[in-house]
């Protein structure tokens, strides 16, 4: 009889270490089969105009000149497009701030982007980039780190190429291909 009570007793007691704890749980990690997943769009930066797309937030106070002189950020609302057109059709937008990151002639931001798509299928997912962009070579390529809904866990990177550049205004067309593998 004893023996009975004792065990309810530390049964009462695991239970309630139980209780103390649930607010987190581990479970084993059950691996799923990755697919890759190809995009191919065009992001508009558009700094000039009545309705910009990039929009200056701070600029360091120094005396450096050029478009995006280092410590220089930016906030981004950038239409993503299917093809290079403005008028194209639109299926997303490139949102977060780029950030002018180098002190030397190699010209480099780097994307805090969340790349969201709002047409078809991928209604409502993303892409997250945060990446250094070495906007003075042709060929380069950003980090995809993340993602939301379809691209939930998403790893991967974007090849991105200069479409159109107006280096007075620094209006410029980007092309995206990207690559990502996810759940
Ligand atoms: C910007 O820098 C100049 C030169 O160093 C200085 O005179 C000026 O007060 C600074 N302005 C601000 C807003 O910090
Ligand atoms: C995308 O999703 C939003 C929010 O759920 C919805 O309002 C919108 O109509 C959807 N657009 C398309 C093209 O499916
Ligand atoms: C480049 O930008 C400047 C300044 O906004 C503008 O006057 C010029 O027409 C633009 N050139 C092209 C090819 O878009």
């Amino acid at each position: 009889m004893e023996r009975k009570v004792f065990f309810a007793f530390v049964l009462v007691l695991n239970m309630a270490l139980v209780q103390c704890d649930d607010y987190w749980k581990t479970s084993r990690y059950e691996p799923v089969k990755l697919k890759t997943t190809h995009l191919r769009f065009y992001i508009h930066d558009i700094l000039s105009g009545t309705d910009p797309t990039a929009v200056l937030l701070a600029r360091a106070n120094t005396t450096l000149g050029g478009l995006v002189p280092f410590g220089t950020a930016f906030a981004i609302d950038d239409p993503l497009t299917e093809g290079p057109e403005r008028t194209s059709r639109l299926i997303g937008n490139g949102r977060g701030m780029y950030l002018s990151a180098s002190r030397g002639q190699d010209l480099t931001l780097v994307m805090y982007m969340d790349l969201g798509f709002t047409s078809g299928e991928l209604n409502g997912s993303s892409l997250s980039v945060f990446s250094r962009n070495p906007i003075m070579e042709n060929d380069r390529e950003m980090a995809v780190v993340g993602g939301r809904g379809k691209f939930r866990f998403a790893q991967g990177f974007v090849k991105v190429k200069t479409w159109f550049l107006n280096m007075t205004s620094g209006d410029a067309i980007l092309q995206y291909t990207v690559e990502v593998v996810h759940p």
